[in-house]
């Protein structure tokens, strides 16, 4: 077994151990909760499309999230690996390889629905194989007036100028800079760097780290204090998400959302603990499970 997949069971045993355990008076109470639909409601419908995100907001999803690519013509798209090949059909000369090698005209003879029907039969719908490949433009101008968005900078180290272009579209939509309507808009990165430089052209911004690592319990303080000097919350993988993590993040003055909750029993686990939110695939059997909350 690998050692990931080990580390990855430990962490969800421990997490329904201590789900039985924990005093459930302590949760913050569930119209609170943030649910931020990962990749649209990822789990009805096929990632990053209309139909993804369109199901995320019936299923009063607070957040609808997009990861960010940007393509070799300098488009921000709506894609979350770094290839074509695992979502996108097309013709091979265009819809495989890395995205950030292809222009946006490429990406618009791809389709990113197939694949789910083809993996998931029982969720399949024809409509699906007709999704394509969005902007971030385009998902804003779509869910301007309905929609919050929660949206993830990937590599941006690989796409120098990937900031600058966020924050300008942003600026477009008046989701960011002077006047903005504010609120509507997180930014997430696992990049330090690269919130930095967000902070640096827009200080009004709401940002979240992104964490994978686990960190040491006597490293906890000093790390939510430096990551509180640049965003608003920290979002921690839940293979590492411990009770400490998230006492000493909120006294850090630091939100805590949690990726990726599918589970009853590990969303009881983050209640009892305090955090703050989670991003599922599901946000309409946790939204269930919310109302039946004590
Ligand atoms: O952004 C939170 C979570 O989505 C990070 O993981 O790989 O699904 O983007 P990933
Ligand atoms: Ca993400």
């Amino acid at each position: 077994m690998a050692t990931e997949q080990r580390v990855t069971q430990l962490s969800l045993a421990l997490l329904l151990v201590a789900a039985t355990s924990v005093a459930a008076s302590v949760a913050p109470s569930a119209p609170d909760f943030t649910l931020i639909a990962h990749r649209g409601a990822s789990w009805d419908a096929p990632e990053h499309t209309f139909a993804a995100w369109d199901r995320a907001l019936a299923d009063s999803a607070t957040w609808i999230e997009q990861d960010l690519v940007m393509t070799a013509d300098g488009v921000l798209v709506v894609f979350h690996d770094d290839t074509l090949g695992r979502t996108a059909r097309g013709p091979a000369a265009l819809c495989t390889g890395r995205v950030a090698e292809r222009t946006l005209a490429d990406l618009a003879q791809c389709e990113v629905g197939s694949w789910f029907n083809a993996e998931y039969p029982d969720r399949a719908r024809s409509e699906y194989a007709l999704e394509r490949i969005r902007t971030l433009d385009e998902v804003l101008t779509r869910y301007r007036n309905r929609g919050r968005f929660y949206i993830e900078t990937k590599r941006p180290e690989e796409s120098p100028g990937m900031e600058e272009a966020l924050i300008a579209l942003l600026k477009r939509h008046r989701l960011a800079g002077p006047g903005a309507e504010r609120g509507r808009v997180t930014v997430q990165s696992f990049s330090a760097a690269g919130l930095a430089r967000l902070r640096g052209i827009d200080s009004g911004l709401d940002l979240v780290r992104l964490l994978d690592d686990p960190i040491p319990r006597d490293s906890l303080g000093a790390v939510m204090q430096e990551i509180a000097l640049y965003a608003k919350g920290i979002a921690p993988s839940r293979r590492i998400v411990t009770s400490a993590m998230v006492e000493t993040a909120h006294a850090a003055g630091l939100y805590v959302h949690v990726y990726t909750v599918n589970e009853p029993a590990v969303l009881r686990w983050v209640r009892a603990n305090n955090v703050d939110g989670v991003f599922t695939d599901r946000p309409a059997l946790l939204r269930r499970e919310l109302r039946l909350d004590p």
